[in-house]
């Protein structure tokens, strides 16, 4: 098998002339913490998203803890403690639920992609739900209207994978109460780290910004109008996202042509395929996912397997500390079967095509 120097499992281009240029601006102004570049950049999300508010926060995580922590305080009620959410999800909305006390009901994922039926998580709605958070995981879109149309329920839903993609002609996270986004280095946009809150609510946003800014209203008058602390954004990382958002359909474009050069590929090599057959209008696959029966083979075949490929992480019921949330459904069915047999090929905007093309290579002779 030949040998590949230097594929990562994911890849993205920064334009590093323009920020330096942009960061040197900011820090001329000597107000870069939460200052006008990072206003330019809730303005140009709102803008790009067709959404009323945005809030920039440190994460994606803090995003959804605030999330949370506005609905706990808005429905006051300490019956009303459960979030059902999806059994496939990165960890942080069930730590966030975690650390605010309430209890995780987790729903396992449909057969042929890893979110769940609408249904499933109607189902789970009872006396006791806060709110439901809809993982629209890798830029797929759980039905946040058709929920709504079905039960009046608060929803949040983690786009931290989706930022951009769009279902039914309206983008990800911005059809639940709030959506969250996630600003991290393996994201179509980073600031190294970073997350957002959208929403179409003055009310919220209000709030959420008290929470988020020690419940200052106004940064020249030190006043406390409401219990909050610091989830306060720079300017430094606004600085370099702003150059990412005005250059998107550039990258989703990269993207989308990543996928359909794997789908190309794998249709040649037998043994793995890719979770989604087919891209659906309006979704960003972001992470190239696969799926083989055979995965630890080729994980211990490929020689740095653990930089170029990316194990998909651990259903969230496995989670030791969740136990006691699992009452008699201790199954899921579907969302094993992910966590066990799927994994991400080298993926994002700025990946290597003749690496990956050994790398496919090397896969087929393993595979074969
Ligand atoms: C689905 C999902 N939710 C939340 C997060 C948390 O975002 P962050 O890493 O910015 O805290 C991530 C991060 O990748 C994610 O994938």
């Amino acid at each position: 098998m030949k040998k590949i120097k230097n594929l990562n499992w994911w890849n993205i281009n920064i334009n590093r002339k323009k920020i330096r240029s942009d960061l040197v601006k900011s820090f001329d102004k000597k107000l870069f913490s939460q200052g006008e570049i990072s206003k330019k950049v809730e303005n140009e999300i709102c803008k790009k998203l067709k959404s009323k508010y945005c809030i920039l926060t440190p994460s994606g995580t803090s995003a959804i803890f605030l999330s949370l922590l506005y609905f706990k305080i808005k429905i006051n009620d300490p019956k009303k403690n459960e979030v059902i959410i999806s059994d496939r999800s990165w960890i942080s909305p069930a730590h966030a639920a975690y650390f605010l006390n309430l209890k995780l009901v987790f729903v396992d994922t449909k057969k042929d992609k890893p979110v769940p039926d609408e249904n499933d998580l109607i189902s789970k709605i009872n006396d006791k739900t806060l709110c439901i958070i809809c993982v629209q995981l890798n830029g797929r879109a759980v039905d946040v209207n058709y929920i709504k149309s079905k039960k009046k329920v608060l929803i949040l839903e983690d786009a931290a994978q989706s930022f951009y993609s769009k279902t039914k002609n309206r983008f990800i996270g911005t059809n639940g109460d709030m959506g969250i986004f996630s600003f991290s280095m393996g994201k179509i946009v980073t600031s190294g780290q970073g997350g957002a809150i959208i929403t179409n609510s003055n009310k919220i946003y209000k709030s959420i910004k008290l929470l988020k800014n020690n419940g200052i209203e106004n940064r020249y008058v030190d006043k406390w109008n409401s219990p909050g602390l610091n989830f306060k954004f720079t300017d430094i990382q606004a600085t370099i996202l702003l150059e990412q958002i005005k250059k998107i359909n550039e990258t989703k474009k990269k993207i989308i042509d990543l996928y359909y050069f794997y789908k190309k590929r794998l249709s040649d090599i037998p043994n793995i395929e890719l979770v989604d057959e087919k891209l659906v209008e309006g979704r960003i696959p972001l992470y190239i996912e696969c799926f083989s029966r055979k995965k630890n083979l080729i994980f211990k075949k490929i020689k740095n397997s653990e930089k170029m490929l990316r194990v998909n992480y651990q259903s969230l019921h496995k989670t030791i500390y969740f136990k006691k949330y699992l009452g008699k459904k201790k199954s899921f069915k579907n969302s094993d079967n992910y966590s066990s047999y799927s994994f991400y090929l080298p993926s994002g905007p700025d990946q290597n095509i003749k690496k990956i093309n050994i790398l496919l290579n090397n896969l087929k002779k393993i595979l074969s």
